[in-house]
């Protein structure tokens, strides 16, 4: 499939924006400070806190797993049996006590806003993290 543009000047903080690419739904999140700050609190939680699994881009493999922090960009389908997460931009109870993430109604997985997968849950991995790049201060390309 072609690569597709996402247009990221009018995103708020802390909004998440849909397109697709390939067939399957991209998410575009712009983090607030908090979002960020709540990275670096759960890290003994997750399953693969420095993302290492291989089928992602090189800058997925960090905290952030992004080209830019601020930025999100990732494939939302869960890596369990391909469900579609909920964003949970705060509030997250699901989450005990972690402010924001994404919670798949159907069998429980929970992911930080990272989309790094919580231990003892049915995902086995991070959500995908599809290649992107910048085209300039307003334009994202996935693809
Ligand atoms: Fe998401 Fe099973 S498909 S937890």
């Amino acid at each position: 499939g072609a690569p597709v543009e996402v247009k990221i000047d009018k995103i708020e903080p802390g909004q998440l924006v849909r397109s697709e690419w390939r067939g399957s739904p991209v998410w575009v999140i712009r983090r607030t400070p908090e979002m960020l700050e709540s990275l670096e609190v759960i890290e003994e939680r997750l399953r693969d806190p420095d993302s290492e699994q291989p089928q992602q881009p090189e800058y997925a493999r960090n905290r952030h797993r992004s080209r830019d922090p601020e930025w999100f960009v990732a494939v939302g389908i869960c890596t369990h049996l391909g469900c579609s997460p909920q964003f949970l931009p705060r509030n997250f109870g699901a989450m005990d006590g972690v402010d924001s993430g994404f919670f798949c109604p159907c069998h429980g997985s929970r992911f930080d806003i990272s989309g790094r997968v919580f231990q003892g849950v049915p995902a086995p991995t991070n959500l995908v993290v599809p290649p992107h790049y910048f085209i300039d201060d307003e334009t994202i390309l996935v693809g």
